[in-house]
Formats: C-alpha cells, structure tokens, sequence
C-alpha cells in the first residue's frame, strides 16, 4: 500500500491519531477527518493532510472526491456508553447517520476498501461465556451498541449490494498515550490522570467488573493486518484477560506511588459487567496477538501522562 492513499476518520482522536503515525511511518498519503469533538490537534504531525468536517456534513462527498481514498480507517463516532444512555438519537446520529453518509459518499467514487471501528467490550452485551467469540450473540445493552452493531449490519449491505470489501475490527478496551477521560474505556486515563494528581478517584459499582485491556500499538497493527487481508469479516482484537476495575485501580495506585484510595459509586447504566475477547480467528487468519502486557502497557501510559503533566 505504500504511496496509496488512506483516509483515517476521527484521525485526530487517541486511536486514530497512533493509526495515522503508524500508516505515515509505513510511506502512505494519509487523510484525516475529524471535527474536533473529542480529537486534538496537537495529536497529529505535519505530515497527515487536515480536513476538518463532520462526518454528517451534506458537503462530505466534496472532501471524499478530493482525497480519493484507496483505503478507508473508519474510527470517528460518538464514542460514550454513558453518552449514548442519556442521548440515543445524537448517538444514532454520528454512529448510523453520519456512518451512512460517509457510505453513501464513497460509494458514490471508487469505494475502496473499508475498516470499521466496532465495540468487542459492548456489542455482546453480557455474553454467556467468555472469552467471547465472533460467532457468539449479540446482545446490545446500550444504545452505544447498538449503533456500532447497526453500522457492522449495514456493511453486509453493502457488501452484498454494491460489492463493498470491508472488516470489522471488534476492539477490547483499548488504553495507551493520548487517551481522554470521556470513552467507552477511558478507565486508565482517567484513574492514571487523577492519581499522578493526587486525586480521589470514583469506582462505578464494587470495582469487580472485568475488561480486556489492549494497548494502543497492538490495536494499530490489527487494524493494518485486517486492512491488508480484507474478505469482508470480523475480527475480536482482545488479549483474551477480563481485569477487574479493583485490579487495575491498585497496579495504578503501585506505579503512580499516591497513597489516595479509591471511593464506589453506583454503577453505570448500560455497563457490562465482565467481558474478555476471544482473538483466536484474528491469530489463525491474521498473525495477530497481543505484544504488549498490561505491566509494559501501563507502565509506558503512567509514563506518558507524568510527562504531560510535567510540560
Ligand atoms: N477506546 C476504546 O477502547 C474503543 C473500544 C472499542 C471501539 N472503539 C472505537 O474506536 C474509535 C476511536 O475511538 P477513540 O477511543 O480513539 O476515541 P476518540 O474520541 O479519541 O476518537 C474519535 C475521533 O472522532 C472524532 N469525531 C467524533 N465525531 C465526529 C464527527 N461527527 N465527524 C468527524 N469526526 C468526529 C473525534 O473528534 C475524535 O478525534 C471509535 O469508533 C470508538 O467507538 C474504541
């Protein structure tokens, strides 16, 4: 793909803007879309070309003429459960609308191959075993989910009615440098914030809620493994691990040396309460695994957000 286009939408945001370094190091033309709701600017380098428009922009197609993807990174969306809960139509409006409008804009050019962003930690809902596979229900629980689930029906649509090659990357909670407080999984950035400053952080519920914590690099080399292979599939990008809230909270506490403990809430609407990603098809059909522990993972995000604090 070297030298070929790619466009990253939601490329200024903590997943897009790794996937943007990774795709210029790799000597692609790389494109962002973003609008700046949640993304910075100071996540990206010169090297990305900027649009700054809405995904639900009617004008969206003018930007896609102008870039010509060879390949599409599909990341930006409202990415909030709690946001969803509160605000299902404005969450549908980004994560369906928005998705749609981008479809319909590449389908009207070359529609090249396409790479969704979906959820492996809420599109099962509660699953009845886990880890949890591909082929396992899915059971939405949050309006969140069900847009992602809504937007995976329609590639199908899309592959079957005007010949779309995509996949579906279904990510574990995904952590690393970069990240934001407001998520679907923003709990290390959150709690490794508050720590360094000496914060009290909030557990929602007993703490007891396991996870599948993935650093940011591993899901950045899964999306380019998925992109290279195509076929139209998905793929869980998941270590496999749940890791407790309580868990995660005292490996932060050790390595940001605060002596504040945490205090419990009540728990979250449309919170799953233990969910762990079945990779197997993404390491038999990909190569891919995970490469990074959650000791390394945490240890170089604590770093990174020490750092920030220092600038
Ligand atoms: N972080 C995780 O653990 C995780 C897990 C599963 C799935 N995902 C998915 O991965 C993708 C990236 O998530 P992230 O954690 O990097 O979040 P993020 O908020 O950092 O990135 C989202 C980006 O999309 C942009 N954006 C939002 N709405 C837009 C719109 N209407 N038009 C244009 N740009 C818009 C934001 O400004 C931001 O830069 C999302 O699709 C998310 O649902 C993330």
């Amino acid at each position: 793909m070297t030298g070929k286009t790619a466009l990253v939408t939601g490329g200024a945001g903590f997943i897009g803007s790794h996937l943007v370094d990774r795709l210029v190091r790799d000597g692609m033309n790389v494109a962002v879309i973003d609008n700046f709701s949640t993304g910075k600017r100071s996540n990206l380098g010169s090297d990305a070309t900027l649009y700054d428009v809405d995904i639900c922009d009617e004008n969206l197609l003018g930007v896609i003429e102008e870039i010509s993807p060879d390949i599409v990174y599909h990341l930006a969306a409202q990415i909030s459960v709690s946001v969803s809960t509160r605000e299902p139509v404005e969450d549908a409006r980004v994560n369906v609308m928005g998705f749609l409008n981008l479809l319909e804009a590449l389908r009207a050019t070359t529609l090249p191959r396409f790479i969704f962003s979906s959820t492996g930690g809420a599109i099962y809902g509660e699953p009845d075993r886990n880890p949890v596979s591909e082929t396992d229900p899915c059971r939405p629980e949050s309006p969140y989910a069900a847009s992602k689930l809504a937007a995976e029906g329609y590639l199908g649509t899309y592959k079957a009615a005007y010949g779309l090659d995509y996949s579906i990357v279904r990510l574990g909670n995904v952590y690393g440098p970069r990240q934001e407080p407001h998520g679907e999984a923003g709990v290390i950035a959150i709690f490794a914030r508050a720590m360094l400053a000496r914060d009290q952080v909030k557990i929602f519920g007993d703490g007891e809620d396991e996870r599948d914590y993935v650093y940011v690099s591993d899901i950045v080399e899964g999306f380019l493994k998925a992109a290279e292979k195509g076929g139209s599939t998905v793929y869980n990008l998941g270590s496999g691990i749940g890791t407790n809230v309580n868990e995660l909270a005292s490996r932060l506490i050790a390595l940001t040396e605060t002596s504040v403990s945490p205090e419990y809430g009540a728990p979250r609407a449309g919170d799953i309460h233990k969910v762990s990603l079945n990779a197997e098809k993404a390491r038999e059909q990909l190569g891919w695994e995970v490469t990074v522990g959650l000791d390394e993972g945490l240890k170089s995000t604590v770093e990174f957000f020490q750092d920030e604090a220092n600038r």
